[in-house]
């Protein structure tokens, strides 16, 4: 039985104060004993995160990291930057930093190698564009991100991956993909696993599902036979994480 991860991805929302506040109000709402819980936050506000969660059922994860050790990065983030200070998550690949930040399959694959390098669990985001659904190539491509970021990754490790499917158009957009897409990609995507490795590796990784996650949609999304839990924007600056948390 995989156990559910629901994680937040806070984005480039809240300051450092406003961190210890959130994760005060939100501490007794996501008690639960049936999920992992991580709160991925901007890493000016890591170390404060740590300290605010302590004695919770909290991880506290970054939203991106570098792939080398240190040196001449102006602005990047080394992976033992985020040991150091008890980081256990890194979200790697999310659709914006590849929009934005010009991130490739081929750099998400140098991250997730580092992070298991040193031990850091990786979120490794996945997603296909409007387009590419309309066109009929969603799964295709998929399983080309999925296939470019796990090269050279060892079963042993990949078994203790997170890989979060996200929609690019359902993220942000509050249009949530149905049911049954979402529970038919992650299944395409454990179905690589597999491929890749074998039965084990694909029974082990943990899937989840991300865009527009509410507490109205968490129950149904979480309850389906490959989605293992969710990776949630906007809602987990809310109160409503609590309940998205304990869906069932
Ligand atoms: P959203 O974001 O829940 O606000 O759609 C999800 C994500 O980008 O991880």
């Amino acid at each position: 039985m995989r156990r559910k991860i629901i994680a937040g991805n806070w984005k480039m929302n809240k300051t450092p104060s406003e961190t210890i506040k959130l994760i005060n109000e939100l501490k007794p709402l996501v008690v639960t004993e049936d999920a992992d819980v991580v709160f991925c936050v901007p890493a000016i506000s890591l170390t404060t995160a740590i300290e605010a969660a302590k004695g919770s059922n909290i991880e506290i994860g970054a939203e991106n990291m570098y792939f080398e050790e240190s040196g001449a990065f102006t602005g990047e983030i080394a992976p033992n930057m985020l040991t150091d200070i008890g980081v256990k998550y890194v979200i790697i690949g999310h659709s914006e930093r590849r929009e934005y930040f010009a991130e490739s399959d081929v750099t998400v694959n140098k991250k997730v190698l580092k992070a298991f390098e040193h031990g850091i669990t990786p979120i490794i985001c996945c997603g296909e564009s409007l387009t590419q659904r309309e066109q009929g190539v969603t799964i295709d491509f998929i399983r080309q991100q999925i296939k470019i970021a796990f090269l050279n990754i060892t079963a042993d490790q990949a078994k203790t991956a997170v890989i979060a499917y996200e929609p690019i158009w359902a993220i942000g957009t509050g249009k949530v993909a149905t049911t049954e897409q979402a529970q038919e990609v992650c299944k395409a995507i454990r179905d690589c696993i597999a491929e890749i490795y074998d039965d084990a590796t694909a029974a082990a990784i943990r899937i989840q599902y991300g865009g527009s996650v509410t507490a109205a949609s968490a129950a149904e999304l979480f309850s389906q036979p490959d989605i293992d839990g969710g990776l949630v924007g906007g809602a987990s600056l809310k109160p409503d994480f609590g309940k998205i948390v304990n869906y069932k």
